[in-house]
């Protein structure tokens, strides 16, 4: 359809024609990101100004698949349960006014682009890159129990501490003393666990803490010298 409209303008003004194929380039690359914390909903807002009165509207998943459709004419809505492996079945809503797509109890598994599409163009009208975080829980301090045994005797003898997380994706793990950081460890997608270790004398007043984040939000644990470096077996004071 484009490219038919296109030619017929290449003949009358071919500047015009290069201008709005640019224009069209630039359009379909325009991604817009979204990111959300699993279980939240979330919406991709369209602003509907390119689309025409007699359009169906199509939102696209990933690679393409089709997951519901809106007829303008007769403002019929229509979703696609068993496309994209039935992932989406009953979390999907569009909006009544306008053609925004509402995920509801987002899960790991719907980050991906997500395109709007119309029967009168080829170009996507828009594209949304989603990625869901994880859901955060609160990172684990602990004593390193190898340490724990030997450290009898001297008061000096430093404390060696550990702090982890299980089974997470996109995150920095780190230890803070004060407000200023110490060290961290990063994981961009893969789902792992994490630890990170600190050592710190048993007299030490600072105070340190554990902080767990992700671009949208972020768990912190303060470390309590006192309970953890002294209640080892044998070493209590
Ligand atoms: C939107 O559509 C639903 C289902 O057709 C209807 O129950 C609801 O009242 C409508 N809301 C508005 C604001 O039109
Ligand atoms: C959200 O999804 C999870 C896992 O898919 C499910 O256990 C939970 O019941 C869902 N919550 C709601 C409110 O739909
Ligand atoms: C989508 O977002 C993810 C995470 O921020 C990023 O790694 C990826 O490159 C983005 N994809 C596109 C096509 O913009
Ligand atoms: C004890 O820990 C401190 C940092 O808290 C470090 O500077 C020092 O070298 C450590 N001492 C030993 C014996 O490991
Ligand atoms: C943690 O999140 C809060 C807001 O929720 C923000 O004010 C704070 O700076 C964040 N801390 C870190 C270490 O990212």
């Amino acid at each position: 359809m484009m490219k038919r409209f296109c030619k017929l303008l290449k003949k009358m003004i071919p500047l015009v024609c290069l201008c709005s194929w640019s224009l069209a380039g630039v359009f379909s690359e325009e991604v817009k990101s979204v990111l959300v914390m699993e279980g939240d909903s979330v919406t991709l807002n369209t602003d509907d100004t390119d689309i025409q009165k007699d359009d169906k509207i199509f939102w696209r998943f990933g690679n393409d698949i089709l997951i519901a459709q809106i007829n303008r004419k007769n403002n019929e809505r229509k979703f696609y349960n068993d496309n994209a492996d039935g992932r989406f079945r009953d979390r999907l809503k569009l909006d009544n006014q306008t053609e925004s797509l509402t995920i509801t109890n987002t899960t790991n598994t719907d980050s991906g682009l997500y395109k709007v599409t119309s029967t009168s163009t080829q170009t996507p009208l828009k594209t949304f890159n989603l990625t869901v975080y994880d859901r955060l829980s609160v990172p684990v301090i602990s004593r390193d129990s190898s340490q724990c045994s030997s450290s009898s005797s001297s008061s000096e003898q430093n404390c060696s501490l550990v702090c982890s997380v299980v089974n997470v994706g996109h995150v920095t793990l780190s230890w803070y003393k004060g407000n200023s950081l110490l060290s961290s460890i990063s994981v961009s997608d893969l789902s792992i666990s994490l630890s990170l270790p600190l050592e710190v004398e048993y007299q030490d007043k600072n105070s340190y803490s554990c902080v767990l984040n992700n671009p949208i939000s972020n768990q912190t644990q303060h470390l309590d010298i006192t309970h953890l470096c002294h209640t080892c077996a044998g070493t209590a004071v």
